[in-house]
């Protein structure tokens, strides 16, 4: 398909693709409905205002990559890059403020303005969950098993869970204080960008890529040591809770996420297959400030990249769904065929037999090229001399057979399984 006049970091999900599609949403309702979540939808555009206190006025999302624009009457709207935040908007001044669970599920397209690269895109799809007011370390850890039961039901193996605590947001102030005063020590050894972070967003400078960067962090004390000692236990009881249910993870001192709601446990899934943007899930515990609501809201969740999901399983060489084929097209040769065809196409779609009638003047080549062009399974051709005798000749493409039925039989050929 042509994608020249398509923006930058977007693109079309063919009819060829949507199998697989299909496959990893289904899978995700599935798995998703066994630990008690609900699918929800949110709108596609917010108030700006919403993800800048959502999210963080500081993060790189919030800063640099949103679509965010003035609408006709005056309102700042932006295209969502999450879908955290709206589900929380939604969920503000309920009882999930009492800490009553509502476990919902999400999916759909989310929009950054990144730099476009494999596996980096505009806009991209996620899969999300929250478990909005689901405050407990169980909460935490059922929500990582629900990932990998979820990874692994649609065959994707050799990833990697990294685990890691921000702390409360009470120890992240003091950490924050404790990171910008070592780091300032060695600012003018770190790239340009960690040099603007130092100031503005210092835990970002803990996952840079650059490998000077990267070394100086590497020499810092563990930045979790200096967190409350509930916090820490915090931590402890999560993975214990991970122990119990035998998941496999790595605890790196360096995940800290590049959104501001989190509070202790983040996590996320790598997978090598992934190249660069080796990320093809994210999330942890959060307390998302929602505007017009006195307390931030608290929940759980995560993200899958579905773009990122699909190149995953790719490079593992799992097998793809096949796109259902054509059951029937319609030969029709002359007019008064069309009107037969017509009618008889009408009889097979409401038995639920999928049928498309030649609706131009095609000669009999031209519609047999368009039946394979559409991969039907069956042609069924009718001439004057089929209407006079009450026949329809019915071809197998696969095998070229072709035989005649009756008319008023139609409806006993099984064009479903047959071959
Ligand atoms: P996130 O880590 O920003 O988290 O995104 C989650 C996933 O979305 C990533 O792991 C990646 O697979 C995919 N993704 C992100 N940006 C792009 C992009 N530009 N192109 C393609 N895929 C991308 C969140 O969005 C949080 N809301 C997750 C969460 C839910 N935390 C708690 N609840």
């Amino acid at each position: 398909m042509a994608t020249t006049f398509l923006p930058p970091g977007t693109s079309d999900i063919t009819p060829e693709e949507i199998p697989q599609w299909r496959f990893v949403e289904n899978a995700a309702s599935r798995i998703f409905q066994l630990y008690g979540y609900l699918e929800m939808r949110t709108p596609v555009m917010e108030f700006t205002e919403l993800f800048q206190r959502g999210i963080g006025d500081e993060t790189d999302v919030v800063k640099k990559e949103m679509y965010s624009f003035e609408d006709k009457g005056g309102r700042g709207l932006t295209l969502r890059p999450e879908g955290t935040a709206g589900i929380m908007r939604s969920f503000a001044g309920t009882d999930v403020m009492n800490g009553n669970e509502r476990r919902v599920f999400y999916m759909g397209p989310m929009f950054r303005g990144e730099k476009p690269a494999a596996g980096r895109k505009r806009q991209f799809h996620q899969i999300g969950v929250e478990n909005a007011g689901g405050v407990s370390t169980l909460a935490d850890a059922e929500s990582m098993a629900m990932l990998a039961q979820y990874l692994d039901e649609i065959g994707i193996t050799g990833y990697s869970l990294l685990i890691n605590t921000r702390g409360s947001f009470e120890d992240r102030i003091a950490a924050e204080v404790l990171l910008r005063e070592k780091l300032s020590k060695r600012s003018n050894e770190l790239c340009d960008d960690c040099k603007e972070r130092l100031g503005r967003n210092v835990w970002r400078v803990i996952d840079c890529k650059n490998p000077n960067c990267s070394a100086i962090v590497d020499e810092l004390p563990d930045i979790t040591d200096s967190f409350s000692a509930e916090s820490r236990s915090y931590f402890e009881e999560v993975r214990g809770h991970l122990d119990k249910m035998g998941l496999e993870y790595t605890v790196d001192s360096k995940l800290v996420r590049g959104l501001d709601y989190y509070a202790h446990t983040v996590f996320e899934v790598t997978h090598s297959g992934l190249g660069a943007q080796n990320s093809l899930a994210g999330g942890g515990r959060y307390e998302v400030p929602v505007p017009g609501s006195k307390r931030p809201v608290p929940g759980v969740g995560f993200a899958l990249g579905v773009e990122r999901l699909l190149m995953a399983r790719e490079s593992l060489g799992a097998e793809n769904p096949h796109l259902r084929k054509l059951d029937v097209y319609m030969i029709s040769l002359g007019a008064a065929a069309v009107d037969a065809n017509v009618i008889m196409s009408m009889t097979l779609r409401k038995a639920g037999i999928s049928t498309v009638v030649c609706g131009g003047d095609k000669s009999m080549k031209g519609q047999m090229r368009a039946a394979n062009r559409l991969s039907a399974r069956f042609a069924l051709i009718r001439g004057d001399q089929e209407l006079e005798r009450g026949v329809v000749v019915c071809k197998n493409m696969e095998t070229s057979e072709q035989r005649e039925i009756p008319e008023g039989e139609i409806l006993e050929f099984d064009f479903r399984t047959r071959r």
